[in-house]
């Protein structure tokens, strides 16, 4: 009965409001039936108010519709965000320029070092410096930006005669931690040399370069066999 009753109580609201009808004490009476109802209503949440004072569509979806129309404007939102995410994405890898140097020693005929502390190498020869990440003064690499960096170095040295002692160390660091080396010492060979290539995530302004260690020495790299290079392989954010 309850039922019958206010689908019909609803549809003689629209009705009222899309005909715009003067009817007077029957629609107020309903109104006043339609009050004074106790107990659940078809719909869960029936609003007197909207179904007479206002868009007669309100009648039983209007709550059904304001969570609809809730739901779908954080959809849009997160879709919105997504993609101002991914645009900015976009602009980081395609403003993106390289970073990459390639560096080797000018040729010497002496050496150098022994020297009492570690010393970084500064290979004078640039031959690629894209980003200016490297500063040949100081031999040192600073990351211009975070992200996953590869590094190689070459190490030669000759001593000229094989009873001379061969006797090298050179290690790659990463803000002062050894991350590779390589080193010689005997008076067999007379010349010798090796190469390293590591990957390193750093963050911005990390430093990497090649030391020479203590007590040791580099000897008449004619051709400028040891090299420094090191590329930007791909970039992090932060
Ligand atoms: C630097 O290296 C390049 C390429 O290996 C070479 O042609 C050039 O002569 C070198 N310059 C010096 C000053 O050693
Ligand atoms: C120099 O390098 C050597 C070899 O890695 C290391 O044992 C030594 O502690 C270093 N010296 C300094 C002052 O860092």
């Amino acid at each position: 009965m309850k039922i019958v009753a206010v689908a019909t109580i609803c549809l003689l609201g629209a009705l009222n409001l899309f005909s715009d009808v003067e009817a007077g004490t029957s629609i107020d009476l309903l109104k006043h039936t339609a009050l004074g109802l106790t107990g659940t209503l078809p719909c869960g949440h029936w609003d007197c108010n909207c179904a007479f004072n206002e868009q007669p569509g309100c009648c039983c979806v209007a709550d059904d519709m304001f969570k609809l129309e809730g739901s779908t404007f954080w959809r849009l939102m997160g879709l919105w965000n997504d993609l101002s995410n991914l645009n900015s994405q976009i602009t980081e890898l395609t403003g993106f320029s390289g970073i990459a140097f390639n560096a080797r020693m000018i040729p010497m005929g002496g050496c150098i070092g022994p020297f009492t502390s570690n010393v970084s190498i500064s290979y004078g020869n640039i031959t690629l410096n894209q980003g200016s990440g490297y500063n040949p003064s100081l031999g040192i690499f600073t990351a211009p930006r975070a992200g996953i960096y590869s590094f190689s170095y070459s190490v030669y040295s000759n001593v000229g005669a094989a009873d001379n002692r061969l006797y090298f160390k050179v290690q790659l660091m990463k803000n002062g931690v050894e991350v590779a080396s390589s080193w010689e010492d005997n008076r067999e060979d007379s010349e010798d040399g090796s190469t390293q290539t590591v990957l390193l995530t750093l963050s911005f302004g990390s430093q990497v370069y090649v030391e020479l260690v203590s007590g040791r020495q580099l000897c008449s790299d004619a051709y400028g066999q040891n090299s420094f290079s090191g590329y930007l392989v791909y970039p992090l954010s932060g």
